[in-house]
This record gives C-alpha cells, structure tokens and sequence, in this order.
C-alpha cells in the first residue's frame, strides 16, 4: 500500500496513524517500567531497537504484510501504539500500549476498538485475538472494556513471553 494510503483512524480520544522516524524519540520516552515488565524487555531500548521497529512497521505497510501498527496520537502527542498482526487463520492478535501520562484515560480502550474494527475491514480476519498474561490487570480490563470475552487458556505458540496467558476474543460483527 502506498504511504499516501495508509490510514489514519480518527476516535474521540485518540487518533491513530502510522509513526515516522521522527517520531522514535517520543517513542523511546514513553517506555517504562511496566512496559518492560510486561513485554519482559532486558531493559530500556537501545535507539536503534526503536528506529528498526519504526522501518519494520513502515514496511509491513509498503508491503502489505500481516502485522500493522499505528502511533496513538492524544491530543497532538504520542500516547502510545497498537499493532495488529495477522495470524493467517481468519484470527488477528492485538496488541497495545500506552505511554504513562496518557493512561486510565480510555485511550487503550479507544484504540483498540479503532485497530480492530479496522482489521475486521479491510483484512481477511473475522476474529481479534488479545493474548494476556493472567496477572495483567489493566490489559485484561481493556480487553473487556473494548468487548473481548474470555475464550480460554492461551496456547503455548500463541505468545513469546514466559506467561501463562489466557485468551480474550472480539468476533466481527456479521
Ligand atoms: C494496559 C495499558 C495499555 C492500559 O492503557 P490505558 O489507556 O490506561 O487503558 P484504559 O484507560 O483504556 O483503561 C481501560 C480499563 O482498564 C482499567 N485499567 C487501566 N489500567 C489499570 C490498572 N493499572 N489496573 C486496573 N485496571 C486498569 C481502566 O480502569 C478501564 O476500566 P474501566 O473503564 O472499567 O474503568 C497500559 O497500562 C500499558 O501500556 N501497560 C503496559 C503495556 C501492557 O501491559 N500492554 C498490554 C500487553 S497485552
């Protein structure tokens, strides 16, 4: 898809559109702890993490790849990113962040809702999928707060991180 197409999602409280190589100091900024808690990253991201992950997620858009990601944008600043990544059996994972001062202010909750419907559209997806920690208090909230329902005990290929996670899933309206 051209750059000139990639969309911007407009909510109430948030706006999503894909992030820029400007935008990677705002990016590394908004990391913290619980950030790295719970994506169980070693520590903070080095500035070349954050710039190969911007390319990587521009790519996937030029090339029409199964993971899209959008900067959640609050009020002109960055707040944070949701991805969404396409696991080829008509599911997509959902994933999502939100930088320490835009928090409990519905922000997760009103891009995820703007991700998925997205994905519902315009890919070949029927089901979103938020794969949790169980111990992840404020994901599982905005996973339910969003309109995910608990579907079960998360398979071990399903996440990266040492877990155990459960599965939460949206279903497309028909
Ligand atoms: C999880 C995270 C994205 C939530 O972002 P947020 O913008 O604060 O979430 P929202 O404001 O949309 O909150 C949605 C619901 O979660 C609840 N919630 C948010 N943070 C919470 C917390 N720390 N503990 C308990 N509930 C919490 C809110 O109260 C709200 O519920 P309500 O509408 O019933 O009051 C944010 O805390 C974060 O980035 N955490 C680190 C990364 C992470 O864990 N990502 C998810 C990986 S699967």
């Amino acid at each position: 898809m051209e750059e000139k197409d990639w969309p911007v999602l407009k909510g109430e409280r948030c706006t999503l559109a894909v992030l820029s190589l400007e935008d990677a100091e705002a990016w590394k900024a908004g990391e913290d702890e619980e950030q790295r808690r719970w994506f169980e990253f070693p520590g903070p991201a080095p500035m070349e993490n954050v710039v190969g992950a911007i390319c990587k997620w521009r790519d996937q858009w030029q090339t029409d790849g199964p993971m899209r990601q959008w900067g959640i944008w609050s009020s002109g600043e960055l707040a944070g990113g949701v991805e969404i990544r396409d696991r080829g059996d008509r599911r997509a994972n959902v994933s999502y962040v939100v930088f320490p001062t835009f928090r409990r202010r519905g922000v997760a909750t009103e891009a995820v809702c703007l991700a998925t419907e997205w994905a519902f559209r315009n890919l070949a997806v029927d089901v979103a999928v938020a794969v949790i920690d169980e111990r992840n208090a404020a994901s599982t909230a905005v996973a339910k707060r969003a309109g995910f329902t608990f579907e079960g005990r998360a398979e071990r290929w399903e996440y990266d991180e040492s877990g155990p996670c459960v599965r939460y899933v949206l279903h497309a309206r028909k």
